[in-house]
């Protein structure tokens, strides 16, 4: 395979300034009355749109949240639609870069679009973007909680059973762009305890300007291991039955922020919370979850106006794993990644692909039925390219070359892996639930072709 023809699902029709051009032309270009009906088909706002953007879209483009723009109300989304339409079929929002096409698709909390809504806004800006009925407008949803609750505490059934805070507030600036600071907080764990869920959340009025902020655990011994993260939409986890992470007593809890000044120009002052669920006291999770590294490269060579530099990391499993969630890491010139695994009897098969955006860190996370079930002995094979062209609006200097480091100017490449280990007995059982489960559906979607026939 060459390195241009990497399955780019980013890389639509529309990329780049050209295709930007061609569809403002086309939205500013009345459409001949015959040609908008066939197209739109009475595709209108109110009915059609709305309800898309006030599922997948409001919780950030909304007053007071974090998105540049509000997509509550026709008036303002018709003026961004050209921009819409090109964000949506070149799958750049809502941010999550799944490669549709390749490898596994179903995760928990997937708030990407589906192909039919993103024709549904393709149509509607095809066809002069009519307004529709305003009495059939969704209701405006409700995001009191999104701010002011913990949203894990209804399932959990109590409130948190302990809190950690950033260890001051952290004031951003107004129109202060993009910030990364980090912060340390003592646990004030005096014993070691099982987590069972976790939360982590902004303070009231850092809520606009947190981008995201990721937890990691600092272990009494000084090594460290990624905990957890927050972006909007993705605020915790209850960790799947019978596993739990493990916290000893006198962790630190490292915060990582993306901060991002508001655009009125007012100073904010945020300070992000920790909450965690714990296991009863006495009570063990069968499992240990873990966050591994896998797939990492410490010999990066990203050469000057490289758009497509590759790298290739490999880990071996020396236990069976069951994986539990994925979520690359890169720095500003990572550009997207593919995960394989090669099994002990030589089969190769791809998991994921997923886009990279310096500006979103997503944790993504199989759905139970799908997590993937690997034995000791297989090879993963994590594949990087890095962007070090114009192309890359993350790429400060073209001119340069660069190379592994800490700093943000360096680059990274590995993928944050999420999961726990089975002994061979466990991992036995394990493949033959799945193996039931899918002969269970196939079956089923056998009897319901067979009775539709
Ligand atoms: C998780 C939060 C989030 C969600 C959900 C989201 N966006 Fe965004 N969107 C942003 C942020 C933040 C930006 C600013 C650029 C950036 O940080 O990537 C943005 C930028 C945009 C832009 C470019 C605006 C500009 O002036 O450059 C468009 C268009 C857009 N979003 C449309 C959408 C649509 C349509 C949806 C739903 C289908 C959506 N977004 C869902 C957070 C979000």
């Amino acid at each position: 395979m060459s390195v241009k023809s990497k399955c780019r699902m980013l890389d639509g029709p529309w990329l780049g300034l050209s295709g930007l051009l061609v569809v403002l032309f086309t939205a500013v270009t009345p459409a001949p009355v015959d040609a908008q009906v066939a197209a739109g088909a009475g595709v209108t706002f109110a009915e059609d749109v709305a309800p898309i953007l006030y599922q997948k879209c409001v919780s950030c483009h909304r007053p007071g949240s974090i998105a540049p723009m509000s997509l509550l109300d026709y008036e303002t989304a018709v003026q961004y639609q050209p921009l819409i339409r090109v964000m949506v079929e070149e799958r750049r929002m809502p941010p999550w870069y799944v490669d549709h096409n390749v490898g596994i698709q179903d995760f928990k909390d997937d708030r990407s679009l589906t192909d039919e809504e993103i024709a549904t806004i393709v149509q509607w800006v095809e066809s002069s973007a009519p307004a529709g009925d305003p009495a059939a407008m969704p209701p405006v949803p409700d995001f009191e909680d999104q701010i002011y609750e913990w949203t894990l505490e209804d399932e959990m059934g109590r409130p948190p059973d302990h809190i950690v805070m950033m260890p001051e507030p952290f004031t951003i600036p107004g129109n202060s762009g993009n910030l990364f600071p980090w912060f340390i907080a003592d646990s004030g764990l005096e014993e070691d305890r099982w987590i069972q869920a976790y939360e982590t959340k902004p303070s009231v009025e850092g809520f606009p300007v947190v981008h995201h902020n990721g937890t990691t655990f600092i272990y009494p011994d000084g090594s460290t291991e990624e905990f957890g993260e927050y972006a909007i939409g993705k605020t915790g986890d209850i960790f799947p039955d019978g596993t739990g992470r493990f916290i000893p007593a006198g962790t630190q809890i490292r915060f990582s922020a993306h901060y991002s000044g508001s655009t009125d120009g007012e100073d904010r002052t945020d300070q992000t919370r920790l909450a965690l669920w714990f296991y009863p006291r006495g009570v063990e999770p069968e499992h240990r979850l873990y966050r591994d590294r896998w797939g990492a490269i410490s010999d990066l060579d990203i050469p000057p106006y490289e758009d497509s530099a590759r790298s290739d990391g490999f880990t071996i499993l020396d236990q069976n794993v069951r994986l539990t969630a994925y979520q690359p890491h890169m720095h500003n010139l990572g550009d997207r990644q593919c995960m394989e695994v090669i099994y002990p009897d030589q089969r190769r098969q791809t998991l994921n692909c997923v886009g990279w955006d310096f500006g979103w860190h997503i944790t993504y996370n199989y759905a139970d039925d799908v997590q993937p079930l690997l034995p000791k002995g297989s090879v993963i094979h994590l594949t990087h390219w890095h962007n070090n062209s114009e192309s890359n609006p993350w790429a400060g200097d073209p001119d340069n070359w660069v190379g592994y480091g800490q700093r943000s100017t360096d680059d990274m490449a590995f993928a944050h892996i999420s999961n726990y280990k089975l002994s061979d007995e466990e991992f036995a059982e394990h493949v033959a639930e799945r193996r039931r489960l899918v002969d269970e559906r196939r079956r089923a979607a056998e009897e319901a072709a067979g009775g539709g026939g």
